[in-house]
């Protein structure tokens, strides 16, 4: 055994190390402040620690959370609740898959729906002030700044439109996220074809993102004011689909939760804005709010080089909280 032989001595004659040792300790016991906060840090952590894991266990009692829609009348078809061996719901097993968890709750219950036909004149109203934005279009100082025609799109053609649309013979299709309309366009033209009478609303600010000129040096700037609406509005008149397609030009957030007030539903919604996690992952969860029932949800970018940047892991959380499968068609993704 390791003896220390200078046990014995009093505090002056030890060895100058041991001394500063002794000083140091003092300094401590004198000055208690540091030790106090460590102890304090360490109490609160175990206490933290131990909190979660109560709320943790608690949180897997939640055996039936409500809906997202929070109305069963609006819930689109399951198609495959994911499951662990024993039955339990896996959605119920990690914090952030629980459908109380703030992160995962996105308003109150919409509005009782009304119906398809009176939508496009509540939007007029309650967007335009009763004056349809076609009319009088355009403004002669905005009209020489436009071309008759200019749409730049992304995988806005593919197969998928014509697919879900023959499907679900949508009568109200929401768009959210539209640019110059290309996927609108398209869809109008698709049901169109079919013989639907089907109102498109395209929910977008119209302001692009930064940089986006980059890419499309057509769309005319006035002032510092991009002019993506009104070339956009030129287009759909253009492709003669003004009767069918209405904008609604604001942040797809606060248009999704006024759309959800007024019970305006959609049998198609389709999801192209913001490609951000965070914003992906607001619009997947404010929209899906408005699918009628057997209503199809679908967005790009799920095979594309920005599902890296958060569309796809925002669509597989969706799926996995609320027990979904996500088909894939093209570069798009599918939620039934
Ligand atoms: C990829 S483009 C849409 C393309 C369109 N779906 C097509 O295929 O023709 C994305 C659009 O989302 C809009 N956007 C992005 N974030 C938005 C937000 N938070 N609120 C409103 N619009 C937004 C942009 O202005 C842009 O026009």
């Amino acid at each position: 055994m390791k003896n220390d032989h200078h046990q014995h001595l009093p505090r002056q004659q030890l060895p100058l190390h041991h001394r500063s040792f002794w000083k140091n300790s003092s300094n401590y016991l004198r000055n208690p402040k540091p030790t106090a906060y460590f102890i304090l840090l360490i109490l609160t952590y175990a206490l933290g620690y131990f909190t979660a894991s109560s709320s943790l266990s608690s949180n897997k009692q939640l055996t039936s959370p409500p809906s997202p829609n929070d109305s069963a009348s609006t819930t689109p078809t399951v198609v495959n609740l994911v499951t662990t061996t024993n039955n339990c719901p896996l959605a119920t097993s990690s914090p952030i898959l629980d459908k109380n968890n703030d992160h995962n709750r996105f308003g109150p219950v919409c509005s009782t729906p009304v119906p398809p036909e009176i939508i496009r004149s509540i939007i007029i109203n309650r967007v335009y002030n009763g004056t349809s934005p076609y009319e009088n279009f355009p403004p002669p100082h905005v009209a020489e700044l436009l071309r008759p025609k200019r749409v730049k799109g992304w995988g806005s053609y593919g197969a998928v439109f014509e697919n879900l649309i023959t499907k679900t013979q949508p009568k109200t299709i929401i768009e959210v996220g539209t640019f110059l309309g290309a996927s609108a366009t398209h869809m109008a033209e698709l049901t169109r074809q079919l013989g639907l009478q089907t109102q498109i609303l395209c929910l977008d600010d119209f302001r692009g993102w930064p940089g986006f000129r980059d890419r499309v040096d057509y769309v005319p700037v006035q002032n510092g004011d991009v002019l993506l609406l009104p070339q956009f509005l030129q287009n759909v008149i253009y492709l003669n689909s003004s009767e069918s397609i209405l904008p609604i030009p604001f942040t797809t957030g606060s248009t999704l939760q006024k759309l959800c007030e007024w019970g305006v539903m959609a049998d198609l919604i389709e999801v192209d804005a913001g490609h951000d996690f965070q914003s992906a992952w607001s619009d997947i969860n404010r929209a899906y709010k408005l699918l009628r029932p057997g209503g199809v949800m679908f967005g790009h970018d799920y095979f594309t080089k920005y599902d890296d940047k958060g569309v796809r892991r925002a669509v597989d959380l969706f799926a996995k909280v609320n027990g979904f499968k996500v088909n894939v068609d093209g570069q798009h993704w599918v939620i039934e």
